[in-house]
């Protein structure tokens, strides 16, 4: 805790809960958490969405279905502020049809192969909803749940914890497990996302944020003038169901290269289907590094992600194709892309990749930064 700020707003940020439509400020800087209803379920659950503005006027709103990032408004090079993230206006576009805009993304991010694995000598068979593959946590991932949500004030800037309890047995993973998202839209200009979960039994897991970026603005074209670079000298090759064959490969001398600041589409033609990869970070220790930058030169905008994660996934819109019309504009291929900070894909079933059990007792911990500037 700093203690620059007086001990009472202190006290205001670990005890003050927010209603609706309430604002705060502290110290000498103005920033607000606002709850508005956002809908309800097919089941009757309410949906809100919590519009968090930091010191310096960057926004983002985050809705407790799915923990969706709906919209985030970030300045370019002269200060003006655009939506740089591909969503939609209303909760039902989201129920409706949504390739993970936005979301949280559990128990497993990414891909297990058949769907099966084995822990502890025991056979699971999870449920699949890419081919014959389990994708992203299932038919019913975390990205289609009701988390509960608590606003949080914190030194740092508005804060919003979701907490989700998945049950034993839930799309076939094992374990009840308890997981915890905490959005915190800094006055450094950063929206870091912490996890933490725990379970009762051994279990799998691999939770991402599945946003997708357009930095010139959502809705304003490809992204492929977009420069990506990635601190990863090896990715893993993928069969053609998008499962990793066990290599790790260098992506040296290859259009798979970002290890120096590269435009998304100078190579993408030589890539079949579109950057959808897997790559093994250079820092694997569990530390907070940084994993990727991409600087989009008409704007300016540059937004740079650190992550503990060992891994990180690029996706670069491959499978958008115009039918998802979101926040008034059409999204087509390569209109936006994702980097998800990860395990690899498939861990369970490959020990030679780190490990994603998750044991009774222990506590899975992940955070991820991204940054957000102007040159
Ligand atoms: C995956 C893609 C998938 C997309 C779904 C990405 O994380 O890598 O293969 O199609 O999510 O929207």
């Amino acid at each position: 805790m700093k203690t620059t700020y007086p001990t009472i707003a202190l006290a205001l940020a670990v005890l003050f809960m927010f209603g609706c439509n309430e604002s705060f400020s502290f110290g000498d800087k103005k920033m607000s958490i606002e709850k508005q209803a956002f809908g309800k379920t097919a089941d009757g659950k309410d949906v809100d969405l919590y519009t968090l503005t930091n010191a310096n006027g960057l926004k983002t709103q985050i809705t407790n279905y799915g923990g969706i990032v709906t919209t985030l408004y970030v300045p370019d090079r002269d200060g003006k502020l655009d939506d740089i993230v591909l969503g939609y206006e209303t909760l039902d576009e989201y129920i409706a049809n949504s390739p993970y805009f936005g979301a949280l993304v559990g128990r497993c991010g990414n891909r297990i192969g058949k769907g099966k694995f084995t822990l502890d000598g025991v056979d699971y068979t999870l449920a699949t909803n890419d081919g014959e593959n389990h994708l992203h946590g299932g038919v019913k991932g975390f990205d289609k749940v009701v988390w509960d949500a608590e606003p949080l004030e914190t030194p740092d800037g508005p804060a919003l914890k979701l907490t989700y309890l998945s049950a034993d047995g839930e799309e076939g993973y094992p374990g009840n497990l308890k997981s915890t998202a905490i959005y915190t839209l800094t006055n450094d200009n950063e929206l870091k996302v912490e996890y933490e979960a725990e379970t009762d039994k051994a279990t799998v897991l691999n939770l991402t944020h599945h946003g997708y970026f357009n930095l010139a603005g959502h809705g304003s074209g490809d992204i492929l003038g977009h420069e990506l670079m990635l601190t990863a000298d090896n990715y893993t090759p993928v069969d053609e169901g998008l499962i990793p064959t066990g290599e790790i490969r260098a992506v040296k001398d290859t259009p798979m290269d970002f290890t120096a600041p590269m435009a998304v589409g100078a190579r993408i033609e030589k890539v079949e289907g579109g950057y959808d990869h897997n790559y093994v970070l250079n820092n694997s220790d569990g530390s907070l590094a940084l994993a990727a930058s991409v600087y989009e030169p008409k704007t300016g905008r540059l937004m740079q992600i650190s992550t503990t994660e060992p891994a990180i996934q690029f996706y670069s819109g491959n499978f958008l194709d115009g039918s998802n019309k979101g926040k008034g504009a059409l999204y087509n291929k390569h209109n936006g892309f994702c980097l998800e900070t990860q395990h690899y894909p498939d861990s369970p079933n490959k020990p030679e990749f780190p490990s994603i059990v998750l044991k009774p007792g222990e506590k899975y911990t992940h955070l991820t930064v991204h940054k957000f500037s102007a040159k």
